[in-house]
């Protein structure tokens, strides 16, 4: 379940409108997707085509009762194919004062803990549209989220506030110790105007990677879709529109499935990661004990650290060899002579007719 928060402390930069759209697509897409509507004016809720006043209940008695956090499923609403709401209501205001006196962990924890109780595989995505400020809903949604998209109007002033937004995060992300990747989607792009174009470029300047290549252009059948209560891609398919958000919709996937990759990438990094590992000689005559295998090209002691002790009478040659998992053959050259391992008994015969002996590296 890929939890993604919508955030940013500036009104009507696009964050209700990509909360809706982006997941119309995805659900579109055969996604199963929650959209979770945490600001108190509902926006997304009645642009779902929900009427925030003919619900008995919302996100605040989730958020607020004591055994809210269970209840989340009975508040969710189904709006359409793969695509379910939880919805707001103007209560959700009036939720920093209710938890005033609760600790600050318990208090932004509250939204994590009620999707965690969502049997495992509901949802495919969830997407939290939040409130425009950095209060206790959008604390809640970051606490809850891994990854976090920040709609940027192509305004020069955009820009601006934005650099702040993230530095916030950012904090709060170190505070509570989890990884947050958050990307910047330019919207209400006008590409006529040399201003927008230009703008656009400063944000892709400053943002680089962390900026979606998709732009979301200007487009008024978003807004017409929205009072229809649907999402565009169910409203007017062929739209400007509905392509932006399908192209968001689709990089937003394609980042998810290089995630997994990267993460495979790592685990199988781990799996080559060379182990330590120790083998020794005795003997009480030799004076040089060196060691030459596979692994080393069967160049006696290459890449390979030596320590020399005495137990009694005997000499100890450790020889301590950094390997990847495998099998390996190897001899040791004892005062210029070939041998193998007397302590090993896994030997192998050679092409050349000597035996050397095996070691297996796990
Ligand atoms: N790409 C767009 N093209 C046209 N209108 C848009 C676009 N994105 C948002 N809007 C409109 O701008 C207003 C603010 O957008 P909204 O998504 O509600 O912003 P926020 O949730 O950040 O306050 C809404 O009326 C919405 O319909
Ligand atoms: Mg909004």
């Amino acid at each position: 379940m890929r939890i993604i928060a919508i955030v940013n402390q500036k009104g009507g930069c696009g964050k209700t409108t990509t909360a809706v759209n982006l997941g119309g697509c995805l659900a579109d897409d055969g996604r199963r997707v929650l959209l979770v509507d945490l600001d108190p004016q509902a926006h997304s809720t009645l642009a779902l085509g929900c009427n925030p006043d003919d619900l008995d209940e919302n996100l605040y008695e989730v958020l607020t009762e004591p055994d809210g956090v269970q209840r989340m499923e009975e508040v969710i609403v189904n709006v359409g194919e793969n695509l379910d709401i939880a919805p707001s209501g103007i209560v959700l205001s009036a939720l920093e004062q209710r938890l005033a006196s609760e600790p600050i962990e318990t208090r932004t924890e509250r939204l994590s803990t009620a999707l965690d109780q969502l049997p495992g595989d509901t949802y495919e995505y969830v997407l939290i549209d939040c409130p425009p400020n950095v209060g206790l809903l959008t604390f809640n949604a970051l606490r809850a989220a891994s990854e976090v998209i920040v709609p940027l109007e192509t305004s020069f002033f955009a820009i601006h506030g934005v650099e702040k937004l993230l530095e916030t995060i950012g904090l709060l992300a170190e505070r509570i110790g989890h990884e947050l990747t958050v990307r910047v989607l330019p919207t209400l792009y006008d590409g006529r105007t040399r201003y927008a174009r230009q703008t656009l470029a400063k944000i892709r300047e400053r943002f680089k990677e962390m900026c979606f290549d998709t732009v979301i252009r200007s487009n008024v059948k978003l807004r017409e879709a929205a009072g229809s209560g649907r999402p565009i891609v169910r409203y007017a398919k062929s739209a400007n529109g509905a392509i932006d958000y399908g192209a968001l919709a689709a990089e937003v996937e394609a980042l998810g499935l290089a995630e997994q990759a990267a993460t495979l990438g790592a685990a199988l990094d781990e799996s080559a990661t060379p182990r330590e590992v120790i083998v020794r000689y005795r003997d009480s005559t030799a004076s040089d004990v060196r060691i030459a295998g596979d692994f080393n090209g069967w160049v006696p002691d290459k890449g390979v650290r030596s320590l020399i002790e005495t137990e009694g009478q005997t000499r100890v040659w450790t020889k301590i060899l950094q390997l990847p998992p495998g099998t390996y053959a190897y001899r040791y050259v004892v005062d210029g002579e070939w041998r193998e391992d007397p302590d090993n008994p896994d030997v192998v015969s050679s092409e050349s007719g000597g035996r050397s002996s095996l070691l297996v590296v796990r």
